[in-house]
């Protein structure tokens, strides 16, 4: 991964500096032709570039009149983009100048730089060859701490991983491979973790997800992380929960539209998330009590697949008739979400990829957000959300919503019809918990087809950063 460090380093031909449009720019040692050359170029481009010989020299201008986040997200933008020139033009070191009063915009601009550097590489014969050049950032900022650095980048190997664990067919991460890939980020970052497999499983009787498995020739798995420092800000844990579908056919309800199954390797993303999650908390030592869990299976259609029609008894003992295989993650998350309670948890954060619906509503721009916490309380997550720019659409969360789900035989059906989708999917998770919960569908943003910004192209690893900038906000003030 790519090394960010704030040490000053001797003469590097490549610099970029991070100014103001105001700010002179005689200190930079520029000749009276660069200076004028600047000053045209800037009236068109944001980024100038200006090459001496074996010099590369780039000028990002901030506009004064940008909003913070909206500034935070140009710079991770602009950072995007310097690391495709800096890569196509085979620079391995380069030094990032913030010239502003601002700590932020540096460690912004660093951290597009460095999320746009992944790759995941794997399965190319030719590695070698395609590896990005790109493999050290000096950031150069008086106020700069060096702790800031470490834990930005922390962030990013842990958004790393969790894009790994995304962007991994099915023939590799079986919901048992999963589980053993958390347990090497618990080993590496510190925190603790526990599997549950079939055997386990059944004898808890959590039926979501041993109906979700009956197709499935790859048994299930149950993973238990927890992060326990020691001293927590909280007396009750957080509890996060992730949706592990590592490939989701839909099961006899086998997914109708073309491709929209080409990338259902992806529907571990939730899973990924609060994996991810957790590893940049623990190695960072963040103190709160956190725990997340990731109920996993892949979803096919078999001899012994559940059908629809099928009546499931859930972990918490409600009943659920089944009218779409499809509607998978709702059924192996409702039993995550019933597990939770034994935590007696202060909040349940839960993330998936859950609804197409949520797809067509907001796109890959951002997730679609649900809760009966009280708004202030969801707020600090949207705030969170803003900051990292992996941002938050709220739902309407009613109660009349229920109404849909109700079945003729059982307490429950897993599907509303054809009206509000990723509403009725929340409602039904709503059902399986007694306590404050929030719900994240992030189908539209887990993972990308194209690249077009510093997200990269397949997993995005979404999540990860809007979680630990909200944990580290209450770890700061206190709560
Ligand atoms: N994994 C899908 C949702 C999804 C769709 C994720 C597109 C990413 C991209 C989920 O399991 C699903 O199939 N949901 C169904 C539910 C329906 C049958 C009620 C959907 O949204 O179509
Ligand atoms: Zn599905
Ligand atoms: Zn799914």
């Amino acid at each position: 991964m790519l090394l960010l460090h704030s040490e000053k380093q001797q003469d590097l031909n490549t610099v970029i500096h991070i100014i103001v449009p105001d700010q002179s720019l005689d200190k930079l040692g520029f000749t009276k032709d660069e200076i004028g050359f600047v000053e045209r170029m800037r009236e068109e481009e944001d980024l100038v570039h200006l090459t001496k010989v074996d010099k590369n020299i780039f000028l990002y201008y901030i506009d004064p009149d940008w909003d913070r986040f909206h500034r935070l997200e140009m710079l991770r933008k602009a950072g995007f983009r310097l690391s495709k020139t800096i890569n196509r033009i085979k620079i391995e070191e380069l030094e990032l100048v913030n010239h502003t009063n601002d700590l932020e915009s540096g460690l912004a601009m660093a951290e597009g730089m460095a999320l746009s550097n992944y790759q995941f590489l794997k399965y190319f014969s030719d590695k070698e060859k395609r590896k990005n050049h790109l493999k050290k950032i000096s950031l150069v900022d008086s106020k700069l701490r060096p702790e800031e650095l470490e834990v930005l980048s922390a962030v990013i190997k842990s958004v790393y991983k969790a894009r790994d664990l995304v962007n991994e067919p099915v023939s590799y991460l079986t919901a048992s491979r999963l589980a053993e890939e958390i347990e090497s980020m618990g080993k590496e970052a510190g925190f603790s973790t526990e599997v549950f497999h079939k055997k386990k499983i059944e004898s808890l009787r959590m039926g979501g997800l041993l109906a979700v498995n009956k197709g499935s020739i790859d048994p299930p798995t149950f993973t238990i992380m927890e992060w326990k420092p020691l001293n927590p800000v909280n007396t009750k844990p957080y509890v996060l929960v992730g949706k592990g579908v590592v490939y989701d056919t839909g099961g006899l309800s086998l997914k109708p539209t073309r491709n929209s199954m080409d990338y259902m390797k992806s529907d571990m993303s939730g899973a990924a998330a609060v994996a991810g999650a957790m590893h940049a908390l623990a190695s960072t030592n963040i103190p709160i009590h956190i725990i997340a869990l990731v109920p996993a299976t892949d979803n096919r259609p078999d001899g012994n697949a559940y059908t629809p029609g099928d009546v499931i008894t859930m972990y918490n003992g409600k009943t659920v008739e089944v009218l779409n295989t499809d509607a998978e993650g709702r059924m192996i998350l409702a039993d995550a979400l019933s597990y939770a309670s034994s935590y007696d948890p202060e909040l349940i954060i839960e993330f998936s990829t859950l609804t197409g619906s949520a797809v067509a509503a907001v796109g890959h721009l951002g997730m679609v957000g649900m809760t009966n916490v009280p708004e202030e309380q969801f707020n600090e997550l949207k705030e969170a959300g803003n900051k990292v720019f992996e941002r938050i659409a709220e739902f309407p969360f009613w109660d009349e919503y229920s109404e849909m789900l109700k079945s003729n035989i059982a307490d429950l059906k897993n599907i509303g019809g054809r009206q509000a989708g990723a509403i009725t999917a929340g409602k039904f998770l709503e059902h399986f918990t007694d306590h404050p919960f929030i719900h994240l569908d992030i189908a539209g943003c887990a993972f990308i087809e194209k690249e077009k910004s510093y997200q990269g192209q397949g997993g995005t690893g979404v999540g990860v950063r809007l979680v630990y900038e909200y944990f580290r906000n209450i770890a700061s003030g206190g709560k």
